[in-house]
């Protein structure tokens, strides 16, 4: 019995182990260029870059179709988010990072 229930805890944890799902997701990193594929028109996803991260706003209520309040994704708006929005960086954690900006050659 002892036995049993030994090969079922550890048929358990191995399912468990294997069930994990990577939570590492890998960052992408794009230019300036490259982001501005990302504008979230014709189905695009929507990007904006402030300090060097990339955010994904495409399923904001608040980027429809990669527009908010007169900005437009797919650019850096560090300046415009901090000197003319009224909530500056503490709206950015309710979207995810999902990379960071590179050099172009
Ligand atoms: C005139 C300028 C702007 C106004 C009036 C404005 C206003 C707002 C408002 C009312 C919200 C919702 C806040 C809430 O529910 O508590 C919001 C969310 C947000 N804003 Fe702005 N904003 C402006 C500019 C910007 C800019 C330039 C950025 C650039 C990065 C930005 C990024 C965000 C983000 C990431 C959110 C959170 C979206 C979400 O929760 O899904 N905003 N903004």
């Amino acid at each position: 019995m002892k036995k049993l229930s030994l090969i079922v805890l550890i048929l358990i944890v191995f399912l468990l182990v294997s069930c994990q799902q990577d939570t590492d997701t890998e960052l992408i990193e794009l230019t300036l260029e490259e982001l501005s594929y990302y504008d979230g028109k014709e189905g695009r996803p929507a990007y904006i870059a402030v300090n060097g991260d990339i955010y994904d706003v495409t399923d904001s209520f608040y980027w429809q179709s990669g527009m908010h309040n007169g900005f437009a994704a797919g650019q850096d708006l560090t300046d415009e988010i901090i000197n003319q929005s009224p909530h500056g960086l503490s709206n950015l954690d309710r979207v995810p990072i999902v990379g960071k900006i590179v050099e172009g050659d």
